[in-house]
């Protein structure tokens, strides 16, 4: 199942600046993160994964930094980080149902991917850009995983956000999670939600 995407252009080669695709225009129209609650077996192996990886990262990117990097659990791997997650809550005497939700989280899916902003920081590119840039790269995931069959969806809950979690994740000061995306195999279809409307989004610049 591997090789579903073609292969990287070579560098220089002219690439057309359109691709009209009705397939693509019902994706992204009809594109849905999974409930987090019904993704199942199986995942992407770890080559799929790999190439999934690999077109995601085509990402606009600001002088071409890849300001970002992936940390990817699977298999065994995701107990295990459960696990310290749930020693990190017990260690501030969380509620047992806490600690419990925090070691079984990363197994509602077959494959979960930490995708980590870790940006340049040379006073170029400004920060932001790069944060932008990783935040591409989540939702680019999540459309290639969703062209290849598999559902996903990005969470951060608060993990994201925890420094004690960031250690474990070898988190530098600089570097900040954008995203636990988790892909596998929807057990059962998502509703549709509520969808924020062009209404008052939208403005035409008509002067100062
Ligand atoms: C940066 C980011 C973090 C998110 N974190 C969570 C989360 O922790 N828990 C959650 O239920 N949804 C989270 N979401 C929302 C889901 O990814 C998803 O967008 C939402 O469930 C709606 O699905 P949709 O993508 O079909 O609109 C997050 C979205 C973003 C962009």
């Amino acid at each position: 199942m591997t090789k579903r995407f073609p292969p990287a252009p070579p560098r220089d080669l002219p690439l057309a600046g359109a691709r009209p695709s009705a397939d693509a225009r019902a994706l992204l129209a009809l594109r849905k993160s999974a409930n987090k609650l019904i993704l199942g077996e199986p995942g992407p192996s770890p080559e799929e994964l790999d190439e999934l990886l690999g077109v995601a990262m085509r990402v606009p990117d600001h002088r071409k930094l890849g300001p970002w990097r992936f940390v990817v659990f699977e298999g065994e791997a995701r107990t295990q980080f459960g696990a310290e997650l749930g020693r990190i809550l017990r260690g501030r005497s969380a509620a047992d149902q806490q600690v419990e939700e925090a070691e079984k989280s990363m197994l509602r899916a077959p494959v979960v991917v930490a995708v980590i902003s870790s940006p340049v920081e040379d006073g170029r590119t400004p920060v932001w850009e790069q944060e932008l840039s990783a935040g591409a790269l989540c939702y680019n995931l999540l459309l290639a995983a969703n062209a290849s069959g598999w559902a996903g969806v990005w969470l951060s809950e608060w993990a994201a956000y925890d420094k004690d979690a960031g250690v474990l994740l070898a988190l530098t000061s600089s570097e900040r999670v954008a995203g636990f995306v988790h892909l596998g195999t929807a057990k059962a279809p998502t509703p549709e939600r509520v969808r924020a409307g062009p209404e008052g989004r939208i403005q035409r610049w008509k002067g100062a």
